[in-house]
């Protein structure tokens, strides 16, 4: 029992143990739609130039709808026997419609068909996790409008820094996932290219027009040279790339609502849609969302690595190593659309705790920048010197356990005798915001400006 498609030198069938080893149908038959829309595309040149007559081109395309219609329906057979996707529909074509299903390999390998199925499906997957990135963003610039004025905390070394407001923080995710997508459709605009008719390695002597197939499936162009095109494996690298930074974008918020909801920081409150309880403490809502998105990005990232790591030491051309490049692109795309989802459901729900927020963004001596930017402002004092000053300020405050603002007008003259009252109108948060109205600062009416700009680029995605 030789192999059907490929058993003519073989006497005998794999052992069990082989065929376990080699075959990827468990797997590679998510592949089935582009797999059937290669092959569509591909029995439509050779019928145009002439290799197959238009009968049996068909008969192919007949025979290949009703076979993607049993796959939808789940009626079609899998079989480990046949190995992977493609021997598995070309095997029953040929049992569906005979001698014309036998024809349409002419020209093509299965080494030229995995490159261009597997091209279709990333680029597909890009497309979806493209949308989903766009819904994410608009919907932390809508949460970013209604907090543009609400003060928080900003940190550096999770150290109380400066004011800033919760929507300057959210958009922050905004202009990192804008950078995502771009990475995304930068991988998509290289990817773009059609491996079809590159055959096993060395191209073919049919009289095939690779133009013609790359255009009927979307491509831009075919690829320019066949031993690269069947042995590239760049655009699973360069999406696994892409998604590994989104990831660890997304696990860097993740990380950041777990601490906002964590009870001594009480910043936000997530939804009941978006928390669980815990079994034994009745008082508990845990954000595991947000703690699984931040764990899938070791799952995404890994497959990145294992994927490098396969392709780094093959000699050219194909190799069957590189069959192990589908299931970590599958679960990384997998990882990266079931985050995305459960972070967009998250910022959706979240409630601010604004009260809290504004609490903590004026303690910490979160205004003495402010205090050193006023003696340089206002005493033209050098910035240096105005630092001193007033950590020696922070220092007395410390000392007798009260706020800047609550430090009397001696105190200050004490450090710095040309201080006047008008100091304290520097020391609030919401001043301290308000000030910040550089370029990209945290002034609220930047941070509105910001949050529109975007929401009307999004209006049309
Ligand atoms: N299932 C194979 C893969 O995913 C298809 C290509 C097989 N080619 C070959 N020469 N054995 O890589």
């Amino acid at each position: 029992n030789a192999n059907a498609q490929w058993g003519g030198r073989f006497a005998g069938g794999p052992s069990e143990i082989m065929q376990a080893i080699n075959a990827s149908i468990s797997f590679d038959k998510a592949l089935w739609r582009q797999d059937i829309r290669g092959s569509l595309a591909h029995a439509a040149m050779l019928a145009h130039v002439g290799i197959i007559s238009s009968s049996d081109e068909t008969a192919i395309r007949d025979g290949l709808t009703g076979i993607g219609a049993e796959i939808e329906a789940g009626t079609f057979t899998f079989s480990e026997a046949l190995e992977d996707i493609h021997m598995n529909i070309e095997a029953r074509l040929s049992e569906r419609i005979g001698e014309a299903g036998k024809r349409l390999h002419t020209g093509r390998s299965r080494n030229d068909q995995v490159a261009t199925d597997f091209r279709l499906w990333v680029r597909d997957a890009i497309d979806g996790l493209d949308q989903q990135a766009a819904s994410l963003m608009r919907a932390l610039a809508l949460r970013a409008q209604e907090h543009a004025a609400d003060p928080m905390p900003g940190f550096t070394h999770l150290q109380t820094a400066q004011p800033v407001t919760f929507g300057h923080h959210l958009m922050a995710y905004v202009e990192m996932l804008a950078r995502d997508r771009g990475r995304l459709a930068d991988t998509r605009r290289r990817l773009n290219e059609c491996p079809l008719g590159s055959a096993a390695l060395a191209g073919t002597s049919f009289p095939i027009d690779r133009a013609m197939t790359a255009q009927t499936l979307g491509f831009d162009r075919p690829t320019a040279n066949s031993l690269d095109a069947v042995s590239d494996r760049d655009f699973a690298l360069e999406y696994l790339s892409a998604l590994s930074i989104m990831a660890m974008h997304l696990s860097r918020l993740a990380e950041e609502i777990v601490i906002w909801c964590s009870s001594p920081f009480s910043f936000i409150r997530l939804s009941d849609a978006f928390t669980t309880g815990s079994s034994i403490m009745p008082q508990k809502r845990n954000p595991d969302a947000a703690e699984l998105i931040r764990a899938k990005t070791g799952r995404i990232t890994g497959s990145l690595v294992g994927l490098l790591t396969v392709m780094k030491g093959l000699p050219l051309a194909y190799a069957k190593d590189m069959q192990e490049d589908k299931e970590p692109v599958f679960a990384a795309t997998d990882a990266a659309a079931l985050s995305l989802a459960a972070m967009d459901g998250m910022v959706r729900d979240m409630q601010a705790n604004t009260a809290q927020m504004r609490a903590l963004a004026g303690s910490g001596y979160s205004t003495a920048t402010d205090i050193a930017d006023w003696l340089v402002r206002v005493l033209k004092v050098p910035f240096r010197t105005a630092h001193h000053v007033t950590g020696r300020l922070v220092a007395k405050a410390e000392e007798k356990n009260i706020g800047l603002a609550e430090l009397t007008l001696e105190d200050m003259q004490a450090e710095e005798p040309g201080i006047t009252p008008d100091i304290y109108s520097v020391l609030t948060v919401d001043a301290s915001i308000a000030s910040r109205t550089s370029l990209g600062g945290t002034a609220a009416d930047n941070v509105r400006a910001q949050a529109q700009r975007w929401l009307a680029t999004l209006a049309d995605t």
